[in-house]
């Protein structure tokens, strides 16, 4: 591909200036200037670096909270990418998962909180029954030094099924954004290159095209 596109918060993106080594945290964060998702261990404990991938399968969009310090940068390509930038609405009223946590006082330093927000809205958009068990799992992803985890799991449990928000209605449009946009199997940046093979077939044929940059790790 020449350039990684994507969608940011519903606006197409592309980057073709970045290496492909370059994480999608330090991407949204140094390039987008969209300080709003944190980094705390950078190696997928803590979960503050959390965002939402949309990715389209069967035609519809499927939402996954991941950690942006753990994806390299091509692996955005036609993806929805939502950050808590994001989540309030046009006319700054707050997404009902921020809500939910202000209303159970379930942030204190603040740190931690845009990651759980985003976890809990991919946990929002699921459709999964807000058991004890379940709501757990959703969070485990997520650590929290200083509010305690009874109220966020409260929050949680409190936006498991409702009030919809706009995005119920948004998620066709951007889906047949993403279908607009190319998809590619290969980013090149400068001696960095990035293969993104989409079958097998395509993964042997890029191992047998390039077996001394896979084996680089290039
Ligand atoms: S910064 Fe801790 S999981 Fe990404
Ligand atoms: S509110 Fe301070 S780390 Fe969670």
């Amino acid at each position: 591909m020449s350039a990684v596109r994507f969608l940011l918060n519903g606006t197409p993106c592309s980057e073709d200036g970045a290496p492909p080594s370059m994480t999608v945290l330090d991407w949204l964060r140094t390039r987008a200037h969209l300080t709003g998702t944190k980094e705390g261990c950078a190696e997928g404990d803590c979960g503050a670096c959390t965002i939402v991938l949309g990715r389209r399968i069967d035609g519809s969009l499927q939402l996954r909270a991941v950690n942006s310090c753990l994806m390299m940068l091509p692996q955005i390509d036609n993806c929805a990418v939502l950050t808590i930038e994001g989540l309030a609405g046009p006319d700054g009223a707050l997404h009902p998962v921020q809500q939910a946590l202000v209303d159970a006082d379930a942030t204190q330093c603040g740190f931690c909180t845009p990651g759980f927000v985003m976890a809990m809205f991919a946990f929002h958009h699921g459709g999964e029954p807000a058991d004890t068990a379940i709501v757990h799992e959703a969070l485990a992803g997520n650590l929290c030094r200083c509010t305690g985890y009874r109220p966020i799991a409260a929050a949680c449990r409190r936006v498991a099924h409702g009030p919809a928000d706009r995005f119920v209605a948004e998620l066709p449009a951007l889906a047949d954004a993403l279908s607009a946009l190319p998809v590619a199997a290969d980013y090149r940046y400068d001696e960095q290159t990035f293969l993104a093979p989409r079958s097998l077939a395509a993964l042997f044929a890029a191992m047998a095209q390039a077996p001394n940059d896979l084996a680089r790790g290039r």
